[in-house]
């Protein structure tokens, strides 16, 4: 039996399902509790200092599982393994198995050796995407599809390419094919990934064709993706989005600062000028379309002045939420060599009041939306009141309604009522 426990971004939780798929395939059932399992995972994340800290904890606390019963197995997989492998040796000393993001191939293998020694599948592979193994996914109405892996663009700040490696695409007949299972399964929703995910390209086709291709499934009612790049927001990416009634009027688009100085050390390749004209675009193109972001706040050299800029665009592009981070200074990225000078007090106050933006900014655009309909695609019961159901808009914003609804159908909610990050009404 297996057990996995899962950190860091959607990628990384469409990796256990596929690592939980490769296991089952051999045999083994999946658990619940680590209490219940032979084999304890837990698949890490390291894009930023605290990512990690928690993981070593965690890990000392999972230990305990060793202790009362020896013959259990703790691995470590993904990008802090990768990362950090030669500190998880020594700091971690309980932990079997090391294993990076190109090796989930060899977990199995490895799992079988049985002589209490230390075992890794530590090498970036360039060719591995993974593309023949099953993926094991649990049952709803939306499904998370992997359609590339690493990235290329090594912004300074990121350690992503390091323990990722090079961009690699899955091949588009390959992914057609499993959209149609998917749909066959009762999948209503595709959400496919990439940490550059508009950079798909298959040698033939990119990522215009796969949009238009998904399109064209039967059974599929909606389609997004995350996350892309603004550089590879190309026309052919643009006039698919807008062609395609099933694509979403949704898009993550990290902008990370709204300096250019900053934007330019962060090597991140586009001007704020061009970000913002690129949006304007999307508008244009995608009627209702709701963005969301990712900021970087504190990086090498973030002036007064440039952290005002960042302010600034917030409140004129006006997303729908924001992710909003410290700089954490990772290890091997070329940013790790600059002066880290923003102390972390002023990076927490200068977050704080990103923080409080958005939380307005969330709620206004969420009130915007009180009067109308909007199309919600049904995932099941929530939580409560009981009998109420929830699910998404088109802009992927959560919303509650009294039932009766099936879980898969797509339902008209006439708004009543909306906070930051919900929206609740009735049936129209
Ligand atoms: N591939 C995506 C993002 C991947 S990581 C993209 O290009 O946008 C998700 C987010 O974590 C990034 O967008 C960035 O805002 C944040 N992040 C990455 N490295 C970081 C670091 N060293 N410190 C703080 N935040 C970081
Ligand atoms: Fe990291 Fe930049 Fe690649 Fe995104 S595009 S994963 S931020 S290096
Ligand atoms: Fe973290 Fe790796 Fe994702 S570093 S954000 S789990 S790609």
């Amino acid at each position: 039996t297996v057990y996995i426990e899962t950190y860091g971004c959607q990628m990384n939780v469409a990796d256990t399902e596929m690592i939980t798929g490769s296991l089952l395939a051999r045999g083994y059932g999946r658990v619940e509790r680590p209490e219940q399992a032979d084999v304890i995972l837990v698949n890490t994340c390291a894009i930023r200092e605290n990512a990690e800290t928690k993981v070593f904890a965690r890990l000392r606390e999972l230990a305990v599982h060793k202790r009362t019963r020896p013959s259990v197995r703790l691995g470590v997989t993904g990008c802090m393994a990768q990362h950090l492998r030669d500190s998880l040796r020594t700091q971690a000393p309980q932990v079997d198995l090391l294993v990076g993001p190109d090796g989930y191939r060899y977990l199995p293998e490895l799992l079988d050796a049985e002589d209490g020694a230390l075992h890794t599948a530590l090498r970036l592979d360039p060719n591995e995407t993974y593309a023949d193994v099953p993926v094991a996914r649990d049952p709803g109405v939306r499904a998370w599809v992997t359609i590339m892996r690493g990235c290329d663009r090594f912004c300074t700040f990121c350690i992503v390419p390091y323990v990722r490696g090079r961009e690699r695409s899955l091949p588009l007949a390959a992914l057609v094919d499993e959209v149609r299972r998917l749909a066959d399964a009762g999948t209503k929703e595709v959400v496919f990934l990439g940490q550059t995910v508009n950079a798909y390209r298959d040698g033939t086709a990119d990522f215009a064709d796969l949009l238009r291709a998904t399109q064209a499934i039967d059974g599929i009612d909606r389609i997004r993706f995350t996350s892309p790049h603004p550089t590879d927001m190309s026309a052919r990416v643009i006039d698919a989005m807008a062609d395609c009634p099933k694509v979403m009027p949704q898009l993550h688009l990290p902008v990370q600062s709204a300096s250019d100085a900053v934007l330019d050390r962060m090597a991140r390749d586009y001007t704020v000028a061009q970000y913002e004209r690129l949006v304007d675009r999307l508008r244009q193109r995608i009627p209702g379309i709701a963005f969301s972001t990712d900021i970087i706040v504190g990086f090498p050299g973030e002036t007064a002045a440039d952290f005002a800029a960042t302010y600034a665009l917030i409140e004129r592009v006006r997303y729908a939420t924001a992710f909003l981070f410290k700089y954490s200074s990772r290890e091997g990225t070329r940013a790790a060599k600059w002066d880290d000078d923003v102390p972390d007090a002023e990076k927490g106050a200068r977050l704080e009041r990103l923080i409080a933006l958005q939380e307005r900014i969330s709620g206004e655009v969420n009130r915007a939306e009180v009067g109308t309909d909007v199309a919600v695609l049904v995932e099941g019961p929530a939580r409560r009141p009981e009998g109420w159901v929830t699910g998404k808009s088109p802009q992927f914003k959560r919303v509650m309604c009294p039932g009766p609804a099936v879980a898969g159908s797509t339902v008209r909610v006439r708004i009543e009522a909306a906070t930051s990050h919900t929206l609740s009404g009735r049936l129209a």
